[in-house]
């Protein structure tokens, strides 16, 4: 406890520098600077480069399921840029969020990790993603609806209600009326299992409610819905996660990760600032020769 105290101080005092960067000598110029040249941070989703924050998914990811013609899209991501933020939606693993912005640690996070598919009247109608960060007491979650259009590619992300997201995909995979049905997708044996069940409900031996039961328990079998015994298993990993407070790291070698990461970043930076200073140094040098009165106020603007 102590080890990851002393780590998180350092990371801290790191922290402190980072934000001191610009108050050096010259504050205003550099940091004006640095603003111009390009920076990655928050842009292309580069994780190594995305802030200070590693997105740490709290479960694993689900196994691919569902419409055939939908799997080829698994270990692709497509990404999209909607307000001030990039989304990006890995189809059967997840969706993160990037802010896009210049601060040095723009916010990042998951909004959801790939874990069944919500069916609704014989028709894959979303897949869905829990579990992704704490947002307040709640827990982000997505769904993610296929529409078909033209091409691969992410139409829009709403949230319907807080920490509930809804992501809009578009994709010829889903212009056929009958991809999305369930049925079809099922073995042999479920499909009788499914016909029996109908049968019943016909002849009134089982309620509405035991025949959806009955339902889900096939869903489960086909891998398409999450077992009892798999939602216990992940309320239990999200549990012995909730153990570490906000913010804390889980592991020392997460914190040190993340001082390496920081110390890093630092390096980079106070190069960025030498640079800078020097071609301002040859910069000043320059207009001095040319131009023997110099209006530093005005220059300062334009710098
Ligand atoms: C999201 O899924 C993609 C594709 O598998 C993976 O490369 C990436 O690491 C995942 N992101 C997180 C935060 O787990
Ligand atoms: C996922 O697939 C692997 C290998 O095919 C299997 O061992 C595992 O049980 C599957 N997991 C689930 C949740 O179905
Ligand atoms: C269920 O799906 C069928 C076709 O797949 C459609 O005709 C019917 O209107 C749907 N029913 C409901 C309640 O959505
Ligand atoms: C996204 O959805 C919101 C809310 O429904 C809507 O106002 C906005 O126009 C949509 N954006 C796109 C690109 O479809």
């Amino acid at each position: 406890m102590e080890v990851m105290r002393l780590c998180w101080t350092s990371v801290f005092l790191l922290f402190l520098l980072l934000q001191d960067g610009d108050a050096e000598d010259k504050p205003r110029k550099i940091s004006m600077r640095i603003v111009e040249e390009p920076s990655n941070y928050g842009y292309g989703g580069n994780q190594a480069n995305s802030g200070v924050r590693t997105l740490t998914p709290r479960v694993k990811a689900s196994n691919v399921s569902g419409p055939v013609p939908l799997q080829q899209l698994a270990g692709r991501c497509y990404s999209k840029v909607l307000g001030n933020y990039k989304y990006k939606f890995c189809p059967f693993h997840n969706v993160t969020q990037y802010e896009q912005s210049l601060r040095w640690n723009p916010y990042s996070g998951i909004l959801g990790v790939w874990q069944e598919w919500e069916i609704e009247n014989n028709t894959f109608s979303s897949m869905v993603m829990p579990e992704g960060d704490d947002c307040g007491s709640k827990r982000r979650q997505v769904k993610v609806y296929f529409r078909c259009g033209n091409k691969n590619q992410v139409m829009n992300v709403t949230e319907p209600t807080t920490c509930n997201y809804m992501l809009e995909f578009k994709t010829p995979l889903v212009c056929h009326p009958h991809v999305m049905l369930v049925y079809p997708t099922l073995s042999e044996d479920l499909q009788s299992q499914w016909d029996q069940v109908e049968q019943e409900l016909y002849e009134e031996q089982i309620t509405q409610k035991g025949y959806n039961k009955r339902l889900r328990r096939i869903f489960e079998a086909a891998g398409y819905q999450l077992s009892q015994e798999k939602q216990e298993e992940l309320k239990a990993a999200v549990v012995s996660q909730d153990k570490t407070k906000d913010g804390d790291f889980n592991s020392l070698q997460q914190c040190n990760a993340e001082y390496k990461k920081l110390r890093e970043e630092v390096e980079t930076l106070k190069e960025q600032i030498k640079t800078q200073e020097d071609r301002f140094q040859e910069a000043d040098e320059v207009v001095l020769e040319d131009h023997a009165m110099v209006d530093y106020d005005l220059m300062d603007d334009y710098l």
